[in-house]
């Protein structure tokens, strides 16, 4: 038995059935990681073009990232919300400076979950409303408001117990119903769709409209320029508030701007922030603007939130892509990339479908000749085929059909070229 196999068998052995790793009993047994790669216990080099879902954004154990997280580490570890650390206000100061308009206050924890349910409950507390408006093919994570507010079916484990949760139609634009071939066509709808179940799901009255900026798990869905320009001023006069999810398109990933949002030109009422933010270092952030921050009354109180080692990786992070000029990089990579997969999909016929923005770049995975059929199995394939030539690259989408890819915001050109190089070798392989 291989050393790897061996991990699996007792991993399987031991953990919840539920917890899946890709290539199930070929899975990947990390030894280490340094920058751009991954090394297996086999020995085997990687290429990483995922990032741990859009995590790890300057580079794996980064040594300047690194660097602050061990000199905080040696100073102070641990505090709690009991205490105040100056580093997490310095976060939080940051994050203030660098959000859109009037967002100002922040609570950490420690996932995106938990950054979600801390903007539900501040949008239900300053509302007064308790329904949320949520979108078909949403990830939102895994407490049971995440899950409700998740418009997949595989990620609503259990009975999904919040009621309050309605969902409107994605703004989809490859997968819009028959009929429908362009964005304001798409626009039209979904305000007619949204208006509709305001009017028959609400007494009219909502807390929030929660949205990705870009949906991230189901598959990078882009929404049209004007998609929050149209929808935002139902949402207010529903009384609601915004809350935008930065968790996989925020800190730089869409390239030139912090947030993904920005590129919509909206400003949200509150963000939600995870993933990428502390380079792999668990972190959720919720900013709200003043009034709503100040709505929540009472005590709350998160044992790990505002972690000082946590606040530290997530400010040595936000420094290097400062100071690295990673914006312009996500920017520039990421056009480099997007010509690229432009290409394979007039290469290959079972590319169905290409988008993303910046470093945040999907191919949809069809059967030729049919319209549209998902096809899960050549997904996984292409997978399978990229590992082989040592290229890591994720999946997604609701039919799991979506080959989805996230390099670090600080790929250089020359790796951008060799991802592309094996993509295209895997590609070419299952062709
Ligand atoms: C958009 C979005 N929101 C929230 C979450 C939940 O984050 P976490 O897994 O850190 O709880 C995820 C996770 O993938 C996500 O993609």
């Amino acid at each position: 038995m291989s050393a790897s196999r061996e991990v699996i068998e007792r991993h399987k052995k031991y953990m919840f059935p539920a917890v899946t790793p890709y290539f199930g009993d070929d899975a990947i047994v990390v030894s280490h990681a340094k920058d751009q790669y991954v090394w297996d216990i086999e020995g085997n080099q990687y290429l990483d073009f995922f990032g741990g879902v859009l995590t790890v954004s300057v580079g794996h154990c980064n040594d300047e990232v690194n660097q602050r997280i061990i000199e905080q580490l040696n100073k102070a570890q641990h505090t709690s919300t009991l205490y105040v650390n100056e580093i997490m206000v310095r976060l939080a100061e940051k994050v203030a400076s660098i959000t859109p308009g009037r967002l100002q206050k922040c609570y950490f924890t420690n996932s995106g979950t938990e950054a979600d349910e801390t903007a539900v409950l501040a949008a239900r507390m300053y509302t007064g409303n308790q329904d949320i408006i949520a979108l078909r093919h949403a990830y939102s994570g895994r407490s049971m408001t995440a899950m409700s507010i998740s418009g997949h079916g595989t990620w609503r484990l259990g009975s999904v117990v919040d009621p309050h949760v309605r969902h409107v139609r994605s703004p989809y634009l490859y997968r819009a119903p028959k009929g429908i071939h362009n964005e304001d066509d798409l626009l039209d709808f979904l305000v007619e769709d949204f208006e509709e179940v305001l009017a028959t799901t609400t007494n009219g009255k909502i807390a929030a409209f929660i949205a990705e900026t870009i949906q991230g798990v189901g598959g990078f869905i882009v929404p049209p320029k004007d998609y929050f320009k149209r929808i935002l001023p139902i949402v207010k006069a529903a009384g609601g508030v915004f809350i935008c999810d930065e968790v996989q398109a925020g800190w730089g990933r869409t390239g030139k701007k912090w947030n993904g949002i920005e590129h919509w030109g909206v400003e949200p009422d509150i963000m939600t922030f995870a993933k990428g933010m502390a380079n792999g270092v668990p972190i959720g952030c919720t900013i709200a603007t003043p009034e709503i921050a100040e709505a929540v009354k009472g005590m709350t109180f998160s044992t790990f939130g505002g972690n000082p080692v946590t606040m530290a990786a997530a400010l040595a992070t936000i420094a290097y892509i400062e100071d690295h000029n990673l914006l312009e990089n996500a920017d520039v990579q990421g056009t480099a990339f997007r010509q690229h997969l432009d290409e394979f999909k007039s290469e290959f016929n079972f590319i169905g479908d290409v988008r993303g923005m910046g470093l945040m770049q999907a191919m949809e995975i069809v059967v030729p000749g049919t319209d549209k059929k998902p096809d899960a199995a050549r997904a996984t394939a292409i997978l399978n085929a990229a590992r082989k030539h040592g290229l890591l690259i994720g999946k997604g989408g609701l039919y799991g059909n979506i080959v989805r890819m996230s390099p670090h915001l600080n790929v250089s050109a020359e790796d951008m070229e060799a991802g592309c190089q094996l993509l295209a070798k895997a590609l070419a392989e299952v062709g």
